[in-house]
């Protein structure tokens, strides 16, 4: 039966992660094994202040092809020359999609006045495309008006901000700041490697089961679960549309798609969802 299933279109696109200096990146090898799931070929670059909280080589135990670091120093070889002296200039040329993930305050500043002081800025200013950044920090961090203001340049040019979590960050402090629910930093992800053949498109859907009054009390209903409407909106929305929901009973909001990560098998091309009829 899954041998009727296309295999993931997902296989051998080339994403470039940027890792920044922040607790949460360590969440970037949970994302780095989840590309590597769904046959993604993943590059890594740590900014100097990334490899103080991950190891490099825990990107590269995990699969990443190559991993960047320092511009000028850690790129030697034997012989005194660097094995590869336009690695600044790499992922613009390589990779089909660059996501910088935790980006840091520091990170995104640097990327909205188009400094290349770094391996992973020099990078992202030398990629054409839009970028992915998913911020992490602080809340009086994100809050703050510099910060604010980097991201509405940023975003004027067309890259893309992860909206950050809410709630209690590291340092104990409530707010908006934390790093985003990384199921939907994956997604985003998908969604810059897939086709936008979809893009300027407004779909409406509805999904789930229905409940029509019989009387005061008793009601008609159905089995559905909601998971083929919740699959489809998130495949119209990784092409590029804009994608409105009218969710049936008890299935409003992120659960929906909260929904279709659980059953995502069909992301990484093993085939349809298993579990109860739809
Ligand atoms: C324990 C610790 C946690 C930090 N977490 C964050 C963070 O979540 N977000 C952030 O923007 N900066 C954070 N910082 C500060 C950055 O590491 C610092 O600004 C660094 O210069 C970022 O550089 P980069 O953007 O090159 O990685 C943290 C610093 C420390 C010591």
């Amino acid at each position: 039966m899954e041998a009727h299933f296309p295999k993931t279109p997902f296989v051998d696109k080339k994403i470039h992660l940027g890792v920044c200096g922040s607790i949460a990146a360590y969440k970037a090898l949970d994302l780095l094994r989840a590309f590597h799931k769904a046959g993604i070929r993943v590059r890594v670059s740590l900014t100097r202040a990334a490899a103080r909280f991950v190891a490099p080589l825990s990107f590269q135990s995990l699969g990443a092809e190559k991993v960047f670091r320092e511009m000028f120093t850690d790129e030697w070889g034997k012989d005194g020359l660097m094995d590869d002296p336009f690695g600044h200039l790499g992922p613009g040329a390589e990779a089909d999609a660059f996501l910088v993930a935790p980006a840091s305050a520091t990170t995104l500043a640097r990327l909205a006045c188009g400094l290349a002081d770094e391996m992973l800025a020099a990078q992202a200013l030398a990629w054409p495309g839009a970028l992915l950044l998913a911020p992490a920090m602080n809340p009086r961090m994100w809050n703050n008006q510099a910060t604010r203001d980097n991201c509405s340049v940023l975003a004027r040019r067309g890259h893309v901000i992860i909206p950050p979590g809410c709630g209690q960050v590291a340092c104990g402090e409530e707010g908006e700041g934390r790093f985003p629910d990384l199921r939907l930093v994956y997604l985003y992800s998908l969604r810059a490697l897939s086709p936008q053949d979809l893009a300027g498109k407004k779909i409406m859907l509805t999904l789930g089961p229905t409940r029509e009054p019989w009387d005061s009390v008793r009601f008609w209903s159905n089995r559905s679960t909601g998971l083929m409407g919740a699959s489809l909106a998130v495949a119209a929305w990784l092409r590029g549309a804009e994608v409105h929901a009218i969710c049936g009973y008890r299935l409003g909001g992120r659960r929906c798609f909260a929904y279709v990560w659980e059953r995502r098998r069909w992301l990484q091309g093993v085939g349809p969802a298993r579990g109860r009829g739809v």
